[in-house]
């Protein structure tokens, strides 16, 4: 092990002793630290044993067994914490995951971008407009989007808040699930209205048709009732970029003799590009929880940084706990990936490998508008295909920027929105999503790669 590597004691605040980038400046210390003790008294959204389960079938999706379906908005919203969007979202992440696993004759691990996607790391510290200079807008859970300096102060009451609606969602979520909204039998549920004759949609209803009619046929023949094992499990994922909410909701929880922390705001945290620095406060937070963990990775990684992660995120070599999802751009994924994947190989331990295809296509029109093009999105997704079957690596699963809603902020797909489209429908507050449409042709290219 080199020598940068050898750490200290961890604890779930042994971070605060490491530089952090990306936190908010909060004015109120007092007030922060009275709101993170009351975070911590709240009880958890998620339980030890769903983590577990989860990192059983990242260790699937890694040895080739499984393919993971990553999905959700950029930046979740306090204001689109509503039954609509939620049904949406699940319903988008449902309808992706049949096609895909009619496509690719395996199951799909379905992890939604939600229940706590609400903190964003930012280009710069602080944003000026016409002359007047605040904070960055950093995410619901740190500050409001108004160009105020009210609005920009960064208010430790809104992890609370932002806690509140992530067990809502996820509560609502379980419900549905329960309730048999993703029963396989009742697909018809599971429609969006909206979608009328389009292309996919035909090529969806077919998929769905021959999948009812196959369990008929089955539960015909065994004389069973497949209900339970058609139960669609939607797992939480979300940036863990806001250190002291995650610590505020870690636990230590002993199960059949093996005692470890768990960060219980979500079932898998990621570490996001900005903040994965070896000797940082996240990478020093992450190490210690036993949460399946991701970790971004694009244009700037080097090998001995790779390495060192590897070694440091994942001691034991444990499968399905380190995710490495890249993202490089459709323009650098071939030049850069071979060697990622080459540096990984060399460490001998196990990784899943999950292609993020939005966030190094991300561009902006001559209006100033962030976009992404899908034929870049398809592109990368192709490439990042073809790099692991050269290397001999298995592409595990996919992460994507989406919604069930008829957005317009990435341009092309089987309407052709361009740039002129993009003001008609456009409500990201950060990086602009698939809309539905596009969404199901993407699962639909998977399915056919
Ligand atoms: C994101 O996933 O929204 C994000 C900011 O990604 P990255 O860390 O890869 O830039
Ligand atoms: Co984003």
């Amino acid at each position: 092990m080199s020598k940068t590597i050898a750490k200290t004691e961890w604890h779930p605040a042994s971070w605060q002793s490491h530089p952090a980038s990306q936190q908010a400046a909060y004015p109120d210390k007092a007030a922060l630290e009275r709101a993170v003790a009351e975070l911590g008294r709240l009880p958890p959204i998620t339980t030890s044993w769903e983590v577990d389960a989860l990192k059983e079938q990242l260790a699937a999706a890694q040895r080739g067994d499984a393919f993971v379906l990553q999905g959700g908005d950029c930046a979740e919203t306090f204001d689109e914490c509503t039954s609509e969007n939620i049904v949406a979202k699940l319903k988008i992440l449902l309808q992706m995951s049949l096609v895909m696993i009619y496509g690719l004759k395996k199951p799909v691990v379905r992890i939604g971008r939600m229940a706590g996607q609400y903190a964003k790391p930012r280009s710069a510290d602080t944003e000026t407009r016409e002359g007047k200079t605040l904070p960055s807008f950093r995410g619901d859970l740190v500050n409001r989007p108004g160009f105020t300096p009210d609005e920009r102060i960064p208010e430790p009451q809104m992890i609370l808040r932002g806690y509140e609606r992530a067990a809502m969602t996820l509560n609502f979520v379980r419900s549905l699930i329960d309730g048999g909204f993703a029963d396989l039998h009742h697909p018809e549920y599971w429609d969006l209205d909206w979608v009328g004759h389009s292309h996919a949609a035909e090529e969806y209803r077919h998929i769905v048709r021959s999948i009812s009619n196959s369990l008929d046929f089955l539960e015909t023949v065994s004389g069973r009732h497949f209900h339970q094992t058609m139960r669609a499990n939607i797992y939480a994922a979300h940036e863990g970029l806001h250190l002291h909410y995650e610590q505020a909701q870690t636990r230590f929880v002993g199960r059949e003799g093996r005692e470890r922390w768990y960060d219980l705001t979500t079932h898998f945290p990621w570490i996001g590009m900005r903040t994965a620095e070896l000797d940082g406060a996240h990478v020093e937070y992450f190490r210690g929880i036993a949460n399946p963990l991701g970790v971004k990775v694009g244009p700037g990684m080097t090998r001995e940084w790779i390495q060192d992660l590897v070694r440091v995120l994942n001691p034991n070599n444990e499968p399905g706990r380190l995710t490495l999802i890249h993202r490089y751009g459709a323009k650098s994924i071939e030049e850069r990936l071979p060697e990622l994947i080459a540096a990984v190989k060399e460490t001998g331990s196990p990784v899943l490998w999950i292609c993020d295809p939005m966030h190094g296509n991300t561009e902006s029109t001559a209006e100033g508008i962030k976009t992404r093009r899908f034929d870049n999105v398809v592109a990368e997704l192709e490439a990042a295909f073809r790099v692991h079957a050269q290397m001999g690596t298995y592409l595990g699963g996919v992460h994507l920027e989406l919604t069930g809603e008829n957005v317009t902020e990435c341009t092309g797909g089987a309407r052709g929105l361009t740039d002129a489209d993009l003001a008609r429908a456009y409500k990201s507050t950060v990086d602009p999503r698939l809309n539905y449409e596009q969404a199901m042709e993407v699962a639909m290219r998977i399915s056919g790669l």
